[in-house]
């Protein structure tokens, strides 16, 4: 934890979560990042693999209600703040980024990608795939 503290992170956070869970409308905080690097940046560090490649998986950031997103320095204390809760891989826990593995100005350009994503998934109209399983699921 080099720029922040832990007191600091924590409130970061828990107010994050505080505008998370209102749902509350609020402006967002500039992206000084580059989009275009944070993109590979994304795949690297393996972002997508719990994320999905538009931000819609295991915990879904294409949205503008997650108050984690609500600023880069918000952003960056999250990535940082999780050593204590480090799990052993393989995991579906969201892991620890610290700043010797993803620097600062790495995290901002990640950041300046995620913004990007539009909460638009496909109607299941759209995927046969899908709509065969859930057709099937009902018929039991
Ligand atoms: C092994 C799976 C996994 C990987 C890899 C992963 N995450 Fe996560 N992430 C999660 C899970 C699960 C959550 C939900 C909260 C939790 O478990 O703490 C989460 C939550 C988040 C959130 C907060 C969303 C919110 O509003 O609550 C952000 C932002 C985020 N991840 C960004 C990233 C970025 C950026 C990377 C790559 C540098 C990454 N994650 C890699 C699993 C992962």
């Amino acid at each position: 934890m080099t720029k922040f503290g832990k007191k600091a992170a924590a409130t970061l956070i828990c107010s994050g979560m505080l505008l998370t869970t209102a749902g509350a409308q609020v402006e967002y905080g500039p992206a000084t990042g580059n989009a275009e690097n944070g993109k590979q940046l994304y795949y690297d560090h393996g972002c997508y693999g719990c994320h999905g490649f538009g931000g819609i998986g295991r915990k879904n950031l294409a949205n503008d209600v997650s108050g984690i997103m609500f600023s880069e320095e918000v952003f960056l204390a999250y990535l940082r703040a999780r050593a204590d809760m480090n799990p052993l891989f393989p995991t579906q826990n969201m892991p620890n980024y610290p700043a010797d593995s993803l620097p600062d100005d790495s995290a901002k350009d990640i950041y300046a990608f995620i913004r990007t994503f539009k909460d638009d998934p496909p109607e299941v109209e759209d995927i046969p795939a899908l709509k065969a399983i859930l057709e099937a699921a009902q018929e039991n």
